[in-house]
C-alpha cells in the first residue's frame, strides 16, 4: 500500500494520508484508492493544494470523469462545479438570494445524482474557502444502515424500486427554484431500492431528498417507507460528520452513502468548494 489508512469512525469515513495529489500517481495506487473509497464510503485528504487540473486529473484516475449538467446553476457543461456565495466580484452573496437558495438543496441528505438515469458513482469536492464555524458537510453509510436492517426489513424491501426527482428535491425548498430547461434536462427516473456495490459485496440502500415514491404501493404508504429508511440511515451512528479545512478533499462513493452540507453563516462567511464527479457503470434497474 503506498497510503496510509485512518479510519474516521466505526462504519463510515477514512482519512488517506502519505500522498500528494500534486504528484503523478501509479496506475496501482489509484486500483488500491478506488476500492479503499468503496470499503469506506468517504476518503478524506488534507493539506492537498491542488489546482482545478490536479482535480480533473485525480478524478480521470479513479475512473470515468462526469460532465457537469449544462442547466445546473453551479455548472456550464465543463468538469467542474462550484459551489460558492461568493458573485464575480468576489462578493457575498447573501443567503436569501435566489442563486442561495437553490442551494439550500444540499442541506437534504441525498447521493449526488440519483436522480439521473445512471446515477454518479462519486464526487470530489475540493474546498478553497471555508468558513470558520459551521458549513461542514455529513456523511450516512447507506451500507451499515442496510446490513443493520433486520431481515424481515430486508426481504420486505426485496426488488423495491424508487422514483427519483430532482424538482422533487428543490420543491422542499421553495417552488420555482428550476429553470423550464433545467427540468427538462432532469425527468424523474426510477432506481432499485437496494442496490449492491461490486468491489465490496455490500448491498446498500438508496434513498435521500430526490426519492419521491415506491414504484407499486400507495403513494402513502410508498412515502412513509422512504422517509422511515432515511431516517434510519441518518442514525448518529451510521454518520461521519465533517469540518471543512481549507486544501481538503473529500472522495465520497455515491453509492455507499448519503450526504448533506450544514449551514453557516453566509452573511459573514465564504465558502468555495469545487466539486468533480465519477459516472456510474450502469442503470440500478432494468
Ligand atoms: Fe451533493
Amino acid at each position: 500500500m503506498t497510503f496510509t489508512i485512518r479510519k474516521l469512525t466505526e462504519h463510515i469515513g477514512a482519512e488517506i494520508r502519505d500522498i500528494a495529489l500534486t504528484s503523478p500517481i501509479r496506475r496501482e495506487t489509484f486500483a488500491q484508492l478506488r476500492i479503499t473509497l468503496a470499503e469506506h464510503a468517504v476518503l478524506v485528504f488534507h493539506d492537498q493544494q491542488i489546482t482545478d487540473e490536479q482535480h480533473v486529473a485525480f478524478t480521470e484516475g479513479l475512473g470515468e470523469i462526469e460532465m457537469t449538467m449544462r442547466n445546473d446553476p453551479i455548472g456550464d457543461g465543463g468538469p467542474v462545479g462550484v459551489l460558492t456565495n461568493l458573485d464575480e466580484n468576489g462578493e457575498l452573496i447573501p443567503p436569501d438570494d435566489p442563486r442561495m437558495v437553490y442551494h439550500q438543496g444540499n442541506g437534504l441528505w441525498h447521493s449526488d445524482g440519483s436522480f439521473k438515469r445512471v446515477p454518479l458513482k462519486g464526487s470530489l469536492l475540493a474546498a478553497k474557502v471555508v468558513p470558520p464555524e459551521g458549513g461542514g458537510t455529513e456523511f450516512a453509510s447507506l451500507c451499515a444502515a442496510y446490513a443493520n436492517l433486520s431481515e424481515e426489513k430486508k426481504r420486505r424491501l426485496d426488488g423495491l424500486v424508487a422514483e427519483h426527482s430532482l424538482a422533487h428535491s428543490r420543491d422542499q425548498i421553495a417552488p420555482n427554484l428550476m429553470s423550464n430547461a433545467f427540468l427538462e434536462e432532469t425527468p424523474s427516473q426510477n432506481q432499485a431500492l437496494v442496490r449492491t456495490v461490486p468491489e465490496t459485496g455490500k448491498k446498500a440502500l438508496l434513498v435521500g431528498s430526490y426519492a419521491t415514491h415506491i414504484i407499486g404501493l400507495p403513494l402513502e404508504e410508498g412515502k412513509a417507507l422512504l422517509k422511515e429508511l432515511l431516517d434510519w440511515s441518518t442514525q448518529p451512528q451510521f454518520v461521519y460528520r465533517h469540518k471543512w479545512r481549507a486544501n481538503d478533499l473529500v472522495v465520497y462513493d455515491n453509492r455507499c452513502c448519503l450526504h448533506r452540507a450544514r449551514p453557516w453563516d453566509g452573511h459573514k462567511y465564504a465558502r468555495v468548494l469545487h466539486r468533480t464527479t465519477l459516472a456510474g457503470d450502469g442503470r440500478t434497474v432494468a
